[in-house]
């Protein structure tokens, strides 16, 4: 019995084990129910009661000896295969990425629209002077136009303000360059106004203008009907409503057919089929003049949108707070891979 075990022991430490076919080896041939170890358990319960003094001793030994070196290879055996299924020329665990704001997402698909149709992009300052958001567009000093918009002075120099809407980048581009002039504005615009649901003291704005030989107001109509169905479906109908802007003559309201139910009336519409989405005309031929643009020659239309009223009706998000509070649980919303 005695010599068995030694022989076994130097068994156990001369086996080699190298991964897990191995190991199992090892286990089977040692520690199985009908491995060498239990056998030798077995006959132990046959020896005296003297011999199983010292046979008892250095049986348990060899029992310890042998679990032990199984527990121990196959510890480092898990733990390299582990490290071997991982591929270490892969490339680093991705960072998640963000989201375009719904704002600039709609400021992408209008320019990318208009760009279809031959329009470019020019910016303007949005600290502006009177004569740019006011004076060249035709409002008279004192005119109660201006009270259409509630507008942020600086103290010290009334006549620098922020502007207003983005119109003031007409009478920019129309004072430095001669038609034909095809080009979309977009910006920042501010108005002193309190914040709720339906308004707020920032938002954005595109605006349009269009000024060249014989442009007429069917130009005009057909350029927002491609860009209404651009964006909203090309089932979408168009609706012009006089209106008043005072650097436009003629000057319309454009509504189009209802997003939600395309016409047939709901509460978004409030069942009047169609919702309203910018303003616009023809250039007034006193505008074109101030700017030094020859209103005998040329025609223009032009028209202005804000982008979060749009965002609103192609999202559905009817609080305009939301677009500037930038809670990332309403951005991620967005998810855009670019
Ligand atoms: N500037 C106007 C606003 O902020 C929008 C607008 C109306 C722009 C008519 C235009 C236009 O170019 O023709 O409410």
């Amino acid at each position: 019995m005695n010599q068995r075990i030694e022989q076994y022991s130097k068994e156990i430490e001369t086996f080699v084990i190298t991964n897990q076919q191995e190991l199992e080896a090892y286990r089977i041939q040692f520690l199985s129910k009908k491995g060498l170890l239990p056998e030798l358990f077995l006959q132990f319960k046959a020896l005296s009661n003297e011999d199983k003094k010292i046979a008892g001793i250095l049986l348990n030994n060899l029992k310890n000896k042998a679990s032990e070196k199984y527990e121990t290879f196959k510890l480092t055996l898990d733990q390299s295969e582990k490290t071997l299924l991982q591929d270490l020329t892969l490339p680093a665990d991705s960072i998640p990425q963000g989201s375009r704001h719904p704002v600039s997402l709609i400021r992408k698909e209008i320019i990318s629209i208009f760009s279809k149709i031959g329009f470019t992009i020019a910016e303007g300052p949005e600290i502006e002077d009177d004569w740019h958001v006011f004076s060249g567009l035709n409002f008279p000093s004192e005119h109660p136009a201006r009270d259409m918009q509630d507008t942020f002075f600086i103290k010290k120099n009334p006549d620098i303000l922020l502007r207003t809407h983005t119109s003031s980048v007409q009478v920019r581009v129309m004072e430095s360059q001669q038609p034909p002039i095809r080009k979309i504005f977009p910006g920042r615009v501010f108005r002193n106004e309190a914040i709720s649901a339906r308004a707020h003291c920032i938002f954005h704005q595109i605006e349009g203008l269009y000024i060249n030989e014989n442009v007429s107001f069917s130009d005009l109509k057909q350029t927002l009907l491609f860009f209404a169905r651009e964006m909203f479906g090309e089932k979408t109908q168009i609706r012009l409503r006089p209106s008043y802007f005072p650097f436009t003559e003629p000057s319309a309201e454009l509504d189009v057919s209802c997003t939600i139910c395309g016409g047939t009336g709901c509460n978004v519409c409030k069942y009047t089929g169609y919702l309203e989405i910018l303003g616009c005309g023809m250039v007034d031929p006193n505008v074109l003049d101030a700017s030094g643009i020859s209103s005998e020659k040329f025609t223009g239309f032009a028209f202005g949108m804000g982008l979060e009223r749009i965002a609103m009706l192609k999202y559905q998000v009817n609080d305009l707070r939301l677009y500037f509070e930038n809670d990332t649980r309403f951005l991620r919303q967005f998810g855009s891979a670019y």
